[in-house]
């Protein structure tokens, strides 16, 4: 789903989330209609920023906002370079966590999963729709190396822009996209009385917990539950 179909009027004020207020039993979908509405109310900047955990490989984690370019029922995409710290860490460990949180809708979700690459294609289709400059910045900065100083990349992003003047911006070889294929999305509606909701959605793939008596049955793979905030 292109995110840019989803600006729309914002309606406003918060419930209690029950079960009956869910748009969807299946995440995915649910997921959207959350962030429909971030995205149509004024006071959110950027709805579809996410923080993103990645992991090495002896389990030391890192975190980073990126930005969220793209969902459906394959998982959660967004862009990068692949020999980043955050590249880096996903191809030694493809486990990875997303958080959002839109602060004027009191709302947050986590989504966990496995990642993988996007293909060449994907990858270079979406580098050519993002503005020239930001195509440019892309080939200048070799993300997470160490560099002397602001100059450096000053300098280096004019050089660039000189010899692509007429010319289309080459994708750099390291810079793609990821998908994240969701295993647990949990959506929380903090509450002014403290007793914050959760609900939780797992995929229920062979070796997950098993479904308990308070467990209620989603869309497809899905069940889903309510956690104690
Ligand atoms: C709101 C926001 C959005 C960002 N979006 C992206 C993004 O989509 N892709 C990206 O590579 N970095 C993005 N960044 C920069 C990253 O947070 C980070 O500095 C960079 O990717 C290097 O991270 P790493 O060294 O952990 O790999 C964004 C930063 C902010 C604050």
């Amino acid at each position: 789903m292109e995110l840019g179909a989803m600006r729309m009027e914002y309606r406003g004020a918060e419930e209690a989330f029950e079960e009956r207020h869910l748009a969807s039993r299946d995440p995915v979908a649910q997921f959207g209609a959350w962030l429909a509405e971030a995205l149509r109310c004024p006071a959110v900047g950027e709805a579809n920023a996410m923080c993103l955990a990645t992991c090495s490989r002896d389990g030391k984690p890192s975190a980073r906002m990126v930005l969220l370019k793209g969902f459906g029922q394959d998982g959660f995409r967004f862009f990068t370079n692949r020999q980043s710290r955050k590249g880096r860490e996903l191809d030694s460990n493809p486990f990875a966590s997303l958080v959002f949180y839109w602060e004027p809708l009191n709302r947050q979700v986590r989504i966990e999963g496995s990642v993988r690459r996007l293909s060449e294609e994907e990858s270079e289709q979406y580098f050519h729709s993002r503005p020239r400059s930001s195509q440019i910045g892309a080939v200048a900065s070799r993300q997470s190396t160490v560099i002397p100083d602001r100059e450096y990349l000053m300098k280096r992003n004019a050089e660039l822009e000189e010899k692509y003047r007429d010319v289309p911006v080459p994708k750099p070889e390291d810079w793609g996209g990821y998908i994240l294929q969701p295993d647990v999305v949990e959506f929380w509606q903090g509450q002014t009385s403290r007793l914050h909701d959760r609900i939780v959605f797992r995929r229920l793939r062979d070796g997950a917990e098993p479904p308990g008596p308070m467990t209620r049955r989603g869309e497809g793979e899905w069940v889903f539950e309510r956690l104690a905030p």
